[in-house]
């Protein structure tokens, strides 16, 4: 069957499937009734979420790109243990993504490359007629954040961002609490990536980045181009974990936008520090001059008057936390100690409670209704409702409920952050991606036990 038939006859059978208010899988038996789904990159990213997709019956994976044979390996054992057909494999060099998006007959792809590859893979899918879902961040700079939005509105393909932090459990009930006025009205949030990679960056302090000894188990991937960011940038490298998730409690895009910021970076010193010891003063990267400072904080103004403050915090040692704060005129939560604090609802006065029975009465109605088939999935079960809102959105062929506004205006923190820091912390425009659509989008993330 050709792309376009293929597409359409899924439609008509969901549509059937609706109508008659079931959709047995039986009927369809061949593989053509389920969404064709590609994925490029297969390192340990690629490798959890190809399992979590693999798990879903709607869902086929024919196709997979990688350039790393032992990733390869890696997630073909994958499909080997979940019972599905090995896939066809693309791997010749790292533009070989373009053929298999030209070539093999796909709904979507799922991009878990390092990130310089986000951009130029999703644009190539886009054009070809076909779905994205991109890990984070979804682009590196101003101009690719408007190639993702102009060609997505061009070609009316959907690129999602696979934000999954979105859907933690606390943060869910925390945005059930919003939503219900619990805080009052919003005034200021907090996120950040506060996670200590230095054994990412450098494995055991002296293989990984550019020093050509043995390699470790994690580290052999990832430390190959997620330290070169850190040798070229001082900016905010990983904004999308702290501002994706309160995004939706600030309505951002839908009846508010971010306007401006202003970020300063410390000095940098831990990733120097975390080779002399590790591998001597003489070691090959004790030379290398890292621009990233060890603690960038952002603070980003909202057209409805909060503030949002972002931390990146990755070249230190420290407890990994994603610093949530969520506050309004009526109260607020932290995440580090667990506590809030209602006033007229905290039994003490100017003092925490546990946040404990709180996020229990506010469970949100999506974890409720999905705990059981979460639990057991990635990254304590919100992988799941990732992958879940990936999967509904191409079948519907409707906008996903992270869309490509969202993607950009989280993604679009690394440059602009970059730009504040290299003109002595200047306030920088946000731009709108919308056009303006942002005052009359209404919200969406989460409203309901849907998505
Ligand atoms: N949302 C989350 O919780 C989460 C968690 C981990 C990683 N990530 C993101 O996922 C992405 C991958 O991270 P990872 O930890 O799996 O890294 P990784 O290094 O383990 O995997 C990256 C893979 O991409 C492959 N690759 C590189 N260039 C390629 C190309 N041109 N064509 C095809 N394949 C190519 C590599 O060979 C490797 O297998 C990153 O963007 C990271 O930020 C997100």
């Amino acid at each position: 069957m050709s792309k376009m038939n293929r597409r359409d006859f899924i439609k008509t059978t969901a549509l059937v499937g609706a109508a008659a208010g079931i959709m047995p899988t039986s009927l369809f038996g061949a593989s053509s009734s389920r969404l064709q789904v590609g994925i490029i990159g297969t390192g340990f990213r690629g490798q959890g979420m190809t399992r979590l997709l693999l798990n879903r019956p709607d869902v086929d994976i024919p196709v997979i790109c990688d350039i790393d044979d032992r990733m390869i390996d890696r997630v073909l054992k994958v499909f080997e243990k979940s019972g599905r057909p090995a896939p066809k494999i693309y791997k010749d060099g790292p533009e070989d993504f373009r053929n298999m998006v030209t070539n093999e007959d796909l709904d979507g792809i799922y991009i878990a490359t390092p990130w310089e590859w986000h951009h130029p893979m999703a644009m190539a899918a886009m054009e070809n007629d076909i779905h994205v879902g991109t890990e984070v961040p979804a682009a590196l700079t101003v101009n690719q954040c408007w190639d993702l939005v102009n060609t997505s509105e061009k070609t009316g393909k959907l690129c999602m961002i696979m934000e999954n932090v979105n859907y933690r459990r606390d943060i869910m009930a925390v945005l059930y609490m919003v939503r219900q006025g619990l805080f009052g009205e919003l005034i200021h949030c907090q996120g950040g990536y506060q996670h200590d990679l230095r054994h990412v960056k450098f494995n055991d302090g002296v293989g990984g980045y550019g020093g050509g000894v043995e390699f470790g188990e994690k580290a052999f991937s990832e430390a190959a181009w997620r330290t070169q960011h850190s040798v070229d940038r001082n900016a905010d490298l990983y904004p999308t974990h702290g501002l994706g998730p309160v995004s939706p409690m600030l309505d951002i895009n839908r009846g508010n936008r971010m306007v401006h910021l202003t970020s300063t970076a410390t000095q940098s010193r831990g990733l120097h520090k975390y080779i002399v010891e590790n591998g001597g003063a003489d070691h090959p990267n004790a030379k290398v001059d890292f621009k990233l400072g060890d603690v960038v904080t952002t603070v980003i103004k909202c057209a409805k008057g909060q503030t949002i403050m972002l931390s990146h915090d990755t070249n230190s040692p420290r407890p990994y936390s994603l610093n949530f704060r969520v506050q309004g005129t009526q109260g607020l939560w932290m995440k580090d100690n667990k506590s809030i604090y209602i006033e007229g609802m905290s039994p003490e006065s100017h003092r925490w409670e546990s946040d404990e029975a709180y996020l229990e009465k506010y469970d949100h109605p999506l974890w409720k209704r999905f705990e059981d088939q979460a639990s057991g999935a990635g990254h304590g079960g919100m992988d799941f409702f990732i992958v879940r809102a990936f999967v509904e959105a191409l079948k519907d062929n409707q906008s996903p409920v992270i869309d490509v506004y969202d993607a950009v205006s989280m993604s679009v923190i690394v440059p602009l952050s970059e730009k504040s820091i290299r003109l002595n912390s200047a306030s920088v425009k946000i731009p709108d991606f919308t056009r303006g659509k942002w005052k009359t989008n209404k919200p969406i993330f989460g409203l309901t036990d849907a998505y």
